[in-house]
């Protein structure tokens, strides 16, 4: 994991001059006492990134990216901040101590490198297999759903062939171990016949990371048969969540917008006919990650999910996650057709443009869906459309944002805008505030030195938890994100608690969720911060151990000091808290 001093962590930012730093990335131009450059986070031609010097910090007036050298560093080249701190360190020849720990990191951080190696292997091996006697067949199907040969170079498709062990002997002829080739996720294992290939008789698409790495793979049946499509599965390299199919080349396309399809086989039918912006999930349901990677390249993104139900149901689901991006969508309709790929096949390019350019807004393809459900003939069907209607504007922030949504609706049902206005106001009082979660009680200031005694422990608790998953849950075993009297703490820890809900644990995403300098600082010093150092699994508990009652007991005295001394219900449940503290007994299992 490699975790250092906080010392260190100065040491190396002092001596990484930030303008110097980020002038290795891209061209900056002095500007008064600031530095501007193009962003490198969204979609620009203009200078709108600037990089001050003396604060030694860069802000984007036009995507809102912004952060120290640390996160620059992290964001551009997609790296955890360990990983980014020995960027950094050999950048300026500082060298970092080698922990025990660290032994560890580079294991697994060669593990990587060595499936990233097998990936790119078994690519080339498919990619020339398709143009082998043997992968005729798989061209052939190519070649008949109207892909031409540059696509399919662009893309990197290939074959595999219709034995089961192909690529294993391959992979094994060039040293690698049974247990990494599991690892992979290229192979299968079963008791019965051992190991063998996971993809064969199909038609192949390797899928890159954004930085053009193949992290995975999706194989297709030639013609009829199930399933259809079948996925690399999850690796250390291979987070489906994170990642978008066609991100790689769309990210350079330089569109004013996203188009975001189903599938392979639409983005690479979009690319043929000139979107070069379109992605697609990866055999999953559209996540936030995915928005927010999106968000650094666009500010409008357009659906293309089949016409089915199913579509209706997956757009449904990517527009409010989209929206809380910060992102514009808009769906494109395709009828008669059932997907991009279909439809421009048969329509052509610039229909589908047109069709682009018609593209309905979100929020009235969610009216227009729930409209579907009711019956405007009959008056109580009607009442109760505009009950959901009063909902649904609800989900929405307070303000000018939830206004205009109101101001349009009223438009759309021919009411008038303080009519409408009140049915949401009473709905909301109907439903209890139930509208945007509220925002965390703040603790009332309490004595410096014991607040002061219990924040450095919260803190070093947080860089604990946020070490890996298995770390993880251990801590939150015993502590729960409430039992941080720290507002920024509890936060953190709540928002860890969210990511490894979603099986998505990656404490370096945190910092999209800060946007003071501040408070920024604060979360890059506990991710990065620094843990005793610990000689033995003994010793570790220990350390644990104590930091947990630390932490635990600063919640109590918390709650001793804010509760009502007529309550004896929660005096008795204190008591008790005390009682089961002494027994904790910690266990790294
Ligand atoms: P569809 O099943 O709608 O694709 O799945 P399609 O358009 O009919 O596929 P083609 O055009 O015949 O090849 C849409 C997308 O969902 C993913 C694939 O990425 C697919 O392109 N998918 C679908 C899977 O990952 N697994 C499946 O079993 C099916
Ligand atoms: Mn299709």
């Amino acid at each position: 994991m490699g975790f250092y001093s906080q010392d260190l962590v100065e040491e190396v930012r002092s001596r990484s001059d930030i303008v110097d730093v980020i002038s290795g990335y891209l061209k900056l131009q002095r500007k008064g006492s600031n530095y501007v450059g193009v962003c490198p986070f969204h979609n620009d031609r203009n200078p709108s990134m600037s990089v001050n010097q003396s604060r030694q910090i860069y802000h984007c007036f036009s995507c809102g990216a912004g952060g120290d050298v640390f996160k620059f560093v992290m964001e551009y080249e997609n790296l955890t901040f360990p990983e980014a701190m020995k960027v950094l360190a050999d950048r300026a020849g500082i060298a970092l101590p080698e922990r025990e720990s660290s032994k560890e990191a580079k294991q697994q951080a060669d593990i990587k490198a060595q499936i990233m190696e097998m990936n790119k292997l078994a690519a080339k091996y498919y990619y020339y297999t398709l143009r082998q006697p043997a992968g005729k067949k798989g061209l052939d199907y190519l070649l008949g759903r109207q892909l031409c040969m540059e696509t399919i170079q662009k893309f990197g498709l290939g074959y595999a062939d219709q034995y089961s062990n192909s690529l294993y002997r391959y992979l094994k002829s060039k040293g690698y171990s049974d247990q990494l080739l599991k690892e992979s996720g290229l192979m299968q294992v079963d008791e019965k016949r051992g190991m063998y290939d996971k993809f064969w008789n199909r038609v192949i698409f390797p899928i890159m990371d954004s930085r053009n790495r193949v992290i995975g793979f999706g194989g297709r049946v030639m013609g009829e048969g199930k399933p259809k499509y079948l996925n690399s599965p999850e690796t250390k390299v291979f987070d489906k969540s994170r990642n978008l199919y066609g991100l790689n080349l769309a990210r350079l396309s330089r569109k004013p917008n996203i188009i975001l399809c189903e599938g392979y086989m639409d983005v690479i039918a979009m690319h043929q006919a000139g979107f070069s912006q379109a992605v697609a999930s990866l055999g999953t349901a559209f996540t936030v990650q995915q928005s927010v990677i999106l968000k650094r390249y666009t500010n409008e993104v357009l659906l293309t999910y089949d016409s089915d139900e199913a579509g209706v149901r997956a757009a449904q689901r990517a527009i409010p996650i989209l929206r809380d991006a910060g992102l514009t969508a808009k769906i494109i309709n395709m009828e008669p057709y059932k997907d991009p790929d279909e439809f421009v096949k048969a329509m052509g390019a610039e229909s589908f443009q047109k069709r682009m350019d018609e593209a309905e807004s979100s929020f009235s393809f969610e009216l227009r869906m729930m409209e579907r459900q009711y019956d405007f003939e009959e008056p109580e069907s009607k009442t109760a459309f505009f009950k959901a209607l009063a909902e649904k504007l609800l989900t929405y922030e307070q303000g000018i944002e939830r206004n205009n949504y109101v101001q349009a609706a009223a438009k759309r049902y021919h009411l008038r805008y303080e009519e409408l206005l009140d049915l949401v106001a009473q709905t909301g009082k109907r439903l209890g505030g139930l509208t945007r979660a509220p925002a965390p009680i703040q603790p009332v200031r309490q004595k410096k030195r014991l607040e002061d005694a219990g924040l450095s422990s919260q803190q070093l608790l947080i860089t604990w938890m946020s070490l890996e998953e298995h770390m993880f849950s251990v801590v939150r075993r015993y502590v729960s994100p409430e039992e941080f009297t720290d507002p920024l703490c509890q936060k953190v820890a709540k928002l860890l608690e969210e990511q490894k809900a979603k099986g998505q644990f990656h404490p370096a995403a945190l910092f999209q969720y800060f946007t003071e300098d501040e408070e920024q600082k604060k979360v890059s010093a506990m991710l990065g911060g620094a843990l005793p150092v610990m000689s033995g699994r003994e010793e570790e508990e220990k350390a644990l151990q104590e930091t947990i009652l630390r932490v635990k007991q600063n919640h109590i005295a918390w709650q001793t000091k804010h509760m009502d001394p007529n309550d004896m219900e929660m005096l008795q449940k204190i008591i008790q808290k005390r009682r089961e503290m002494e027994k904790l007994h910690i266990s790294l299992d």
